[in-house]
């Protein structure tokens, strides 16, 4: 009976038809909303659901936060930040934890950009204005800008990964706004310039970012920053996505087994 409810949950989860590309494995990287290796840097208030952490630059690079370190100075808190704060020079296991957190990002920026045969090229000259972007693989051979609205439309199981060879350029006060219940865990920029976000802009999905990220007055992200040099935030929002529905679907599953 059990092995047959079993059998029956995860024939459901295989039946989940999803659009695009394999995941990119973040790995370790996966559990911060902001990673640099070069600094964070906040003008006050800004406001960060997840951790967040440095290296191999250490904490000294971490700034506008008025940080707090824990008794076991393993990590540090912010009121700016709902998670904890990680630096490379703060007590042991934290930076050997970083090393690997900061290999696990790179790789997948690795992994992301190797991506090959696009589902589109170049789209709009890199024009994403009032585009619905559909699930796929998207490479771009130049800056990308996002000058007005754009819609991000798929169910919760597709996948998007934009490459972008220039930068990833937002107008202050514009939207992506995910349709069809296409979720931020989902989407992936892979960036080889920096990615800036202009004042009052919302931008959606995972950062990937072999530059830096600059988040102007009032912008905000549903996603996550990973960032190969340094991350700004002038009072922004980042918010990291909610858990992949594979997760609640497999703690179902173990309640039914229990
Ligand atoms: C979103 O995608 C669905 C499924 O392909 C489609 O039926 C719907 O028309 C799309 N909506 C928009 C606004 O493009």
């Amino acid at each position: 009976m059990t092995k047959f409810v079993l059998i029956a949950a995860l024939g459901a989860i295989a039946s989940v038809s999803a659009a695009g590309p394999d995941a990119v494995n973040l790995g370790e990287a996966g559990t911060y909303a902001i990673l640099s290796k070069a600094g964070i840097s906040t003008v006050p208030t800004s406001a960060i659901t997840g951790n967040i952490g440095v290296s191999p630059i250490d904490s000294k690079a971490i700034t506008g936060f008025s940080l707090m370190a824990d008794s076991t100075n393993t990590f540090a808190t912010s009121t700016q930040v709902t998670g904890s704060v990680y630096a490379v020079d703060y007590t042991s296991p934290t930076p050997a934890e970083l090393t690997v957190t900061i290999g696990n990002m790179e790789t997948a920026y690795t992994d992301a950009a190797g991506r090959a045969t696009p589902d589109h090229t170049n789209l709009g000259a890199g024009d994403l204005g009032g585009l619905t972007l559909v699930p796929g693989l998207y490479k771009f051979g130049s800056d990308v800008t996002i000058p007005t609205d754009c819609k991000i439309n798929g169910s919760s199981t597709d996948t998007w990964i934009f490459q972008v060879t220039g930068n990833l350029i937002m107008a202050a006060n514009m939207r992506i706004t995910l349709i069809g219940g296409a979720k931020a865990s989902n989407i992936v920029w892979q960036v080889a310039g920096y990615v800036e976000v202009e004042a009052g802009a919302h931008m959606e999905g995972i950062l990937l970012v072999k530059t830096k990220v600059d988040f102007r007055t009032g912008s905000s992200l549903n996603g996550r920053i990973l960032a190969q040099t340094a991350v700004t935030l002038q009072s922004s929002t980042v918010t990291q996505p909610t858990q992949p529905d594979l997760r609640r679907i497999l703690a179902q599953t173990a309640d039914i087994l229990v």
